[in-house]
């Protein structure tokens, strides 16, 4: 088990404010997190937001594939309400928005949801990066390998991590190769000794997603992950001090 494992906070400190919004970052870094996810895609008119799915209607009071919508139009909806009455208003934020408010404060890991504009996403993604001067404290993710391999092309000093679910270790494990990246992100529960055997043998960094029960966090840490995604990042500080006697964790 290492000494330490490191706190992301999964779409901010998103089990106690609506997800990937200013909000949601700002109580993540209240609660001492020090790493922070979220996801960014392009509205129709070509501006990065920070949203994790392709439609609207689960997290905000609009309808429609993000895609397929202006700025114009998804700026202006409430994406707290669903969560609690108290978050109504609140709204969807920009890439750049959200850089601005998390600033260095905390790393980042910028999880690519290309569409068909992959390369457009990628290029708004490390523009942004590059103008708030945060390359240092960014980890790159994606599902999509051509996002990440694009991603690499364009700014070769990147740190890169590469998702898999089950049964996509190998192909992961490939393009981690391939592409030289830093971390690997596996889902929760294909994590084993031997896939962190495997992985640290390739110079990767384990963060697994996603655990929010104090069981499944206490089995990553016990099997050596490098990092825990978690809508609670506070759980798996809790957890990691109690666990390592008290001597705290580095979320
Ligand atoms: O990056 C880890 C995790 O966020 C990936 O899954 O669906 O929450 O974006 P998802
Ligand atoms: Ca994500």
């Amino acid at each position: 088990m290492p000494s330490e494992v490191l706190a992301i906070a999964h779409r901010g400190a998103s089990g106690i404010a609506p997800e990937n919004t200013k909000i949601a970052f700002v109580q993540a870094l209240d609660l001492g997190a020090r790493a922070v996810e979220f996801d960014v895609q392009l509205t129709r008119d070509n501006i990065a937001i920070v949203f994790h799915d392709e439609v609207l209607e689960r997290t905000t009071n609009g309808t429609g594939r993000v895609a397929d919508t202006d700025f114009a139009t998804i700026g202006k909806l409430d994406a707290g309400s669903w969560f609690a009455p108290k978050f109504a208003r609140t709204e969807v934020p920009t890439l750049e928005e959200v850089l601005a408010s998390i600033g260095p404060r905390a790393l980042l890991n910028v999880e690519l949801k290309p569409d068909a504009r992959i390369e457009k996403l990628v290029r708004h993604v490390a523009t942004a990066v590059a103008r708030f001067d945060l390359f240092e404290t960014c980890v790159f993710s994606s599902f999509d390998p051509a996002a990440i391999r694009a991603l690499r092309s364009l700014v070769p000093d990147a740190r890169v991590g590469v998702l898999c679910v089950p049964d996509g270790l190998d192909a992961a494990l490939r393009l981690a190769d391939e592409v030289q990246a830093e971390n690997l992100h596996p889902a929760r529960t294909m994590v084993s000794e031997a896939l962190i055997a495997d992985a640290h043998s390739a110079g990767l960094a384990v963060w697994a997603w996603t655990a929010n029960k104090p069981e499944d966090i206490e089995r990553l840490i016990a099997l050596g992950v490098d990092g825990i995604f978690s809508d609670f990042p506070d759980r798996v500080h809790m957890i990691a001090a109690r666990i390592a006697g008290g001597a705290g964790s580095r979320a």
